[in-house]
């Protein structure tokens, strides 16, 4: 697949197969996208737990999920990435100290969604977990208190169909050319 195809393919899946795992080689290759991902100062700050024990995917479900959007269809989930910092790097907690900026967040950010892009092109659906309990995760995954948990990620064999491409803004809606709100570029003129 070609770097637009997997953009295009990619989307959140909430409906697994259950009976069907991920193999050690896939999420192997998927740490191996994540793990060359950039970040600030090279700090490398992320960490991921791969969990597959049924005990423990269904105790995320039935306790580190939030109330109203509960994620049941999480439970068919074969494989569920926790996406973890280590707060206790000096080079990071410098910048942030200085810029005021979450560094490790960012770089979280991006080295999951390397997971997520290289998934997409293992056939792997995902979907992107934010709305859970830190602390209820980190008591179920034996996280240690300074180790942040920003997000989780759902992976395995979607069912079919896969859902429809939800809607995005447009481009001039989002990006600006030189300063805030000019447009950005007027639509090419049709034809030759
Ligand atoms: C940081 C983040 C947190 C998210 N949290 C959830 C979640 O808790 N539950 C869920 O069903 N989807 C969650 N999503 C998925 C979004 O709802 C989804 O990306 C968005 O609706 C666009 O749809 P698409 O991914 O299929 O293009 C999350 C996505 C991101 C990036």
């Amino acid at each position: 697949m070609t770097f637009d195809e997997i953009v295009c393919a990619r989307r959140s899946v909430r409906d697994y197969d259950p009976g069907r795992p991920v193999s050690e080689e896939d999420i192997r290759a998927l740490f191996e996208a994540a793990r060359l991902a950039p970040s600030a100062c090279n700090s490398q700050t992320w960490r991921f737990i791969a969990v597959t024990g049924r005990e423990r995917i269904e105790a995320l479900c039935d306790h580190a999920m939030r109330p109203v959007v509960r994620n049941k269809w999480l439970r068919d989930a074969p494989l569920i990435i926790a996406g973890c910092s280590q707060l206790d790097i000096v080079a990071n907690r410098v910048g942030a100290a200085v810029t005021g900026i979450e560094y490790y967040q960012i770089d979280l950010g991006i080295a999951m969604e390397h997971i997520v892009l290289k998934a997409t092109e293992l056939g792997l659906g995902t979907c992107w977990i934010g709305w859970f309990n830190e602390d209820e995760t980190r008591r179920i995954l034996a996280i240690p208190r300074r180790v942040r948990v920003s997000a989780l990620l759902a992976v395995g064999y979607p069912r079919e169909p896969l859902p429809d491409a939800r809607p995005r803004k447009s481009l001039d809606a989002i990006c600006f050319a030189d300063t805030w709100g000019r447009p950005f570029a007027p639509a090419p003129p049709d034809g030759p």
